[in-house]
């Protein structure tokens, strides 16, 4: 079938077309009801189905004679070591692992706490949730203590799995300190820690709480996988909104497992014993989809890199991993690839290597912008295939279709809708816009398997930020448009979460941390362009009357507090005191214009603005504060 064939079925005959996908898999009773709607009125998919991911992802394999192929290369320059771990052998530590959980208490439907650095037990660790049917929760390893305070506070894990430390370029992160001091302050307490001991820095463990992974997997029994429905959660996985309360977005197994196996052939072309490298993190959605499920259940080998695109040690290092391990298709951040463009900007160090194994590109995370495409395109000879999603759809809602029907890309454009995603551009009332138009990005529902049924423990949420915006649609959050020939540009958030780096982040949770300086009367937080993260956050802050502080004090006391609360991952360095805020007559900050005067952009003052005449003199110090 062409894209345009598969896509028209995917949207007016979507029960036939997925139930095609899912017949597909090994399930443990194959679903005969595809498309239901649960108690709050949500779609779900395979409701009567039942399965095991872990199952899909590794004992299916080792069934079919895969046994001896390689899972996963575990790649890590920062740590100078290497392994490559078989199906079989993955397989035999992931159930053992199962074992160590279950003997701590863990049962189906529990949660279990992932913090761990880009090792393979991070992987282990989530597959032995999966096959003992608890629900994991992975953080992100650069979050700080009050952050993972409030992901145990929310998700309420039995266990929490961690390591002794992580590794950022040169420097050693030792995290149980992080994980005591979370623990500490949540109100919920874990029963128990299981901690993997690193070389580079070993943790002190508590008797009672903190358990070793290596002695426990020793003599651990290897548990088998527990049948799970496909509705039955897989993950929790928490991402920024517009509050200091991230949002724990919930994915099921059933149609995370069909769209995980349909996505690896239809968008990004690859075929069991083919090699897969997402060059992100455990801790990212991208991290879940395509470092661990998606390559394990379409049986391919995936790489697990620990390192960075420059600097471990050098430029060269995305090409020396894909050329060492005969990388089919790169998926990657814009960010890594400006990183190494600045480093390297001609890409010379290209020149050692035999690349002729990679045949894509993928990219996502951000936009990708066009310089970055072209200097790509250019420099790999490869197709560059930009794709947008978001932690809530788990996997691409545009693309170009690779395993279906390769079209030509734009430049600034993710291309198509991928099978199963009606795309619509909406205006303000939600009527459909036409082409070029630019409008809200929003998905007719139903959406298909993978996407989100619901926020862990606050259904209202899901509904009113995605749900009530526009009827029988979800909001994507993003603003864009099409083009004439069906070409879907995504311009950025129409909320207040930011990009930075790839990392999504909330601009109202860094206000939050910003508001409570005793010094502060008021502040806003843009995200403002930066020519390597593609934004950073800038802090405006206006102070108390006859306060007197000095500003590079307070400066540092801003930029402290938020690497303390939320993590270096913030990439918070910016701040400047501001005489005014510009706002509305009903007191909303005007964000957006505030981060169009720094950008250099052209900007609409609107009707409803309270304070017009403060505007020239704001203007001239953000133009001042500008990135060059
Ligand atoms: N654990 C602990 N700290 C971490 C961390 C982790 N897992 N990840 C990042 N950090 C820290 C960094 O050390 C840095 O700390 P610093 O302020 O003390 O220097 C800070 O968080 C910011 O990190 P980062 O945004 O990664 O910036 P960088 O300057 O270290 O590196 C890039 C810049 C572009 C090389 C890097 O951001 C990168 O590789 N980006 C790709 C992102 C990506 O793959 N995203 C996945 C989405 S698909
Ligand atoms: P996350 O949930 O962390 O994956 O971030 C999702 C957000 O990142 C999206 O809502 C977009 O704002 C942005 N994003 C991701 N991929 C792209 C892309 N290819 N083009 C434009 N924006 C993207």
């Amino acid at each position: 079938m062409t894209y345009s064939e598969q896509y028209l079925r995917s949207i007016d005959a979507p029960e036939a077309f997925w139930g095609e996908q899912a017949a597909a898999l090994d399930w443990f009773q194959r679903p005969e009801t595809m498309l239901d709607r649960d108690d709050n009125g949500i779609h779900r998919w395979f409701v009567d189905g039942q399965l095991n991911t872990c199952h899909l992802a590794l004992d299916y394999h080792v069934a079919q004679g895969r046994g001896d192929q390689v899972a996963i290369y575990y790649d890590s320059p920062v740590t100078d070591s290497k392994r490559a771990i078989t199906y079989s052998d993955l397989l035999d530590q992931v159930a053992r692992f199962a074992g160590v959980l279950l003997a701590q208490g863990v049962s189906k439907g529990d949660r279990v706490l992932i913090y761990m650095p880009m090792v393979p037990e991070a992987a282990v660790a989530m597959l032995a949730c999966a096959r003992i049917g608890a629900i994991h929760s992975v953080v992100f390893g650069g979050f700080a203590a009050h952050e993972l305070a409030i992901r145990i506070d929310d998700a309420e894990p039995v266990v929490v799995v961690s390591a002794s430390c992580g590794i950022e370029v040169d420097k050693v992160i030792p995290y149980k300190p992080l994980l005591d001091a979370a623990i500490e302050a949540s109100q919920y307490k874990p029963r128990a820690t299981v901690i993997l001991q690193r070389p580079e820095a070993a943790a002190e463990l508590q008797a009672g709480r903190d358990i070793d992974w290596a002695a426990a997997a020793a003599d651990a029994e290897p548990a088998p996988c527990t049948p799970v429905a496909a509705t039955d959660p897989l993950y929790i996985l928490y991402t920024s909104g517009t509050t200091g309360r991230p949002k724990g977005v919930v994915r099921d197994n059933g149609g995370h497992a069909v769209a995980m196996h349909y996505s690896m052939k239809a968008i990004y072309n690859m075929n069991p014993g083919d090699v897969f490298w997402a060059a992100s993190d455990v801790g990212w959605v991208v991290g879940h989809s395509y470092i661990v499920y998606a390559p394990l259940i379409a049986g391919l080998t995936t790489v697990l890199y620990e390192g960075k695109p420059v600097r471990t040690p050098d430029a060269g290092a995305f090409w020396r991993v894909v050329s060492e391990y005969g990388v089919k298709a790169l998926f990657a951040a814009p960010t890594a690839f400006r990183a190494i463009r600045k480093e390297d900007p001609e890409g010379k160090l290209l020149a050692q290597y035999d690349m002729s194994c990679l045949k894509t590109l993928f990219m996502a995370g951000e936009r990708l912008d066009p310089p970055t495409y072209d200097w790509a395109r250019e420099l790999l000879q490869v197709p560059v295939v930009d794709h947008w999603w978001q932690t809530e759809t788990g996997w691409a809602i545009c693309a170009n279709p690779m395993g279906i029907e390769p079209v030509a890309t734009r430049a600034g454009s993710a291309t198509f809708p991928v099978p199963g995603y009606n795309v619509q551009i909406l205006d303000d009332d939600g009527k459909q816009l036409g082409p070029d138009q630019q409008g809200s990005v929003a998905l007719k529902l139903p959406l298909p398997p993978g996407c989100l049924p619901t926020i862990w423990g606050n259904f209202p949420r899901f509904r009113d930020g995605y749900l009530s915006t526009f009827d029988g649609y979800y909001v994507s959050g993003d603003g864009g448009y099409r083009d004439e020939d069906g070409y879907v540009y995504i311009m950025g958030r129409t909320d207040d979460v930011i990009n930075v780096a790839g990392h999504r982040l909330s601009t109202g949770e860094m206000e939050e941390i910003l508001a409570a300086h005793p010094a502060v009367a008021e502040c806003a937080v843009i995200g403002v362009h930066c020519e390597l993260k593609g934004q950073k956050p800038l802090g405006l802050v206006l102070l108390k009357d006859g306060v007197d502080i000095d500003p590079d004090q307070l400066h540092r006391e801003l930029v402290a507090s938020v690497r303390q609360e939320i993590g270096a991952v913030a990439s918070f360095k910016d701040t400047l005191i501001v005489p005014r805020l510009p706002k509305t007559r009903s007191g909303k900050i005007l964000r957006k214009v505030l981060r169009q005067m720094t950008d250099g952009e052209e900007y609409a003052v609107p009707s409803t603005i309270d304070d017009p005449a403060s505007l020239p003199e704001l203007e001239q110090l953000l133009t001042r504060h500008r990135t060059p």
